[in-house]
């Protein structure tokens, strides 16, 4: 979501004039958009804003003229710790927290202003402008239509359709960071990806804290609509999908509680929505499920798995985990070997507890010894990453429809997601960057694979165009072409 929210605010800032820039040397502003979820990210930004300050001084130590870049923190951290950073870091210009930044023109009108009359000095203090309301208003209203990254992205993006949560899990930040849930209405998401379809966008990942609790005002379409009416997520995307264009709809992240049967039956019927789904269970033990108040059991979990795995029998699963959770004995964490063991994830991200400040866990007593804590997230990546790697080595011989979203690292090289998220690296011109293909995989490895283009073996809507036509100079193209 964080890179969907800097998208957004070069959105806001093109009007004044703002590029991107290289790096902060020759920028007028730089902005940390930041993450309070774990303790690690959040300790970053000291550092970060270390070496910034250290650049800014040098500016204007080689140019008088030069105030140096106005820094700006966005993003959950700065809405957290506002005062704390203002005091760690006085020669920050800018704070502002993640539903505020739509008004960003405003903050550097009045940063710029300051900053005219402190420039030359040395060490000045920043601006100290600070903006981390929860506003009436939805920042989303106020956003310009047009997505600036959109044409620089080219075929993926993110699109954020609901923020915030009420769900209050004892370890987590979010809900005091990004706020209550919120949905944004169905038109306006509509309108979003309509647009970002016409830029080239071939697949959209739909974002959430909550994804799946998703309920945006349906829109009232005269004799047929119902004014108040509301679409969760499975309506959502059978809209979504009508767009000519758009090849491929993701969503994330999900609650386990809010899987409802509109969303399993969406996963067999949208031939459009991918075979994936991040579904983070967090723990096996019932017990300290409870204690993380998720309100579902290992059982129930299962049960979900089982469900979608019924409508979609090839779908990947992929979770989080957090390990260490204050009170985790020995047999609550073999209990998540056991959840782990039985899903049999396609891929997984697991984190040891990090106590976050101002969080019910964070007060608890029995917290977990830190080199416990590691022992068992190696126990449990372990596990995952054997996983991981029983599943892309399933891939070898398969042909796999690719969308080819990026170049590669070597002349020559493309790389396009599965339909099951993996990177597939293949050998292609950069002109079918954008493109749908098919391909046979032909090497596994632990965290992408690598495929061969297959040329007129189509899929049922792969069209062969000029720019599909095999590399010059390509070694063993000849072979399948
Ligand atoms: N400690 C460790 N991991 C956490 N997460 C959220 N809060 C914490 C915390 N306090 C993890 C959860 C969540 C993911 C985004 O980050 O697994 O799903
Ligand atoms: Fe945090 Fe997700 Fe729980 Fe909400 S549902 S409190 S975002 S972990």
């Amino acid at each position: 979501m964080n890179v969907y929210d800097s998208a957004r605010m070069a959105d806001v800032l093109a009007p004044l004039g703002y590029a991107q820039a290289d790096g902060p040397e020759d920028a007028d502003m730089v902005i940390l958009n930041t993450c309070h979820i774990r303790e690690k990210a959040a300790e970053k930004v000291y550092s970060e804003l270390g070496r910034l300050r250290q650049i800014k001084e040098q500016r204007t130590e080689d140019n008088p003229e030069d105030s140096g870049p106005l820094l700006a923190v966005a993003g959950c951290v700065a809405q957290a710790e506002a005062a704390e950073m203002l005091a760690r870091a006085p020669f920050l210009d800018i704070v502002l927290g993640p539903q505020t930044y739509h008004r960003l023109p405003e903050m550097i009108a009045r940063a710029e202003r300051a900053a005219k009359k402190g420039a030359g000095t040395k060490g000045r203090k920043g601006a100290g402008v600070l903006d981390t309301e929860f506003p009436d208003e939805a920042k989303f209203d106020h956003l310009p239509r047009a997505r600036a990254d959109a044409a620089v992205a080219g075929c993926t993006a993110f699109l954020t359709i609901q923020e915030g949560c009420d769900k209050f899990c004892t370890f987590c930040v979010v809900p005091y960071t990004r706020g209550v849930e919120f949905s944004r209405p169905g038109q306006a998401v509509l309108e979003e990806c309509r647009a970002l379809v016409e830029a080239g966008v071939r697949e959209i990942t739909l974002l959430g804290q909550n994804v799946n609790a998703y309920h945006g005002a349906a829109p009232n379409e005269g004799a047929t609509g119902v004014a108040g009416t509301t679409w969760d997520l499975a309506e959502l995307i059978a809209q979504l999908a009508e767009i000519d264009g758009l090849e491929r709809v993701r969503y994330t992240t999900s609650h386990p509680r809010d899987m409802d049967l509109g969303l399993y039956a969406a996963h067999g019927n949208c031939e459009k929505l991918m075979p994936y789904l991040h579904l983070p269970a967090q723990s096996g033990s019932d017990r300290i499920l409870a204690a993380m108040n998720r309100g579902y059991t290992a059982a129930e979990y299962q049960a979900s798995v089982a469900q979608l795995r019924q409508v979609r029998p090839d779908i990947a699963l992929s979770g989080d985990f957090i390990v260490g959770f204050p009170g985790e004995s020995e047999a609550d964490f073999e209990a998540t070997m056991e959840l782990v063991a039985s899903v049999n994830y396609a891929q997984a991200y697991s984190f040891k507890y990090s106590p976050r400040p101002g969080t019910p866990a964070a007060m608890l007593e029995d917290q977990v010894p830190d080199d416990v804590r590691g022992e068992r997230l190696q126990r449990l990546q372990a596990l995952l990453d054997s996983q991981q790697q029983a599943f892309n080595q399933q891939m070898l011989g398969r042909r796999l429809r690719l969308l080819l979203d990026q170049p590669g690292r070597r002349p020559g090289q493309l790389v396009g997601r599965s339909p099951y998220m993996q990177a597939v690296h293949l050998d292609g011109p950069a002109s079918m960057l954008g493109q749908m293909v098919e391909v046979e995989i032909t090497d596994a490895h632990a965290n992408s694979l690598a495929g061969q283009l297959i040329f007129g073996a189509q899929g049922p809507d792969l069209q062969p165009t000029a720019a599909m036509a095999p590399p010059e100079n390509t070694i063993g193209m000849e072979r399948i072409i």
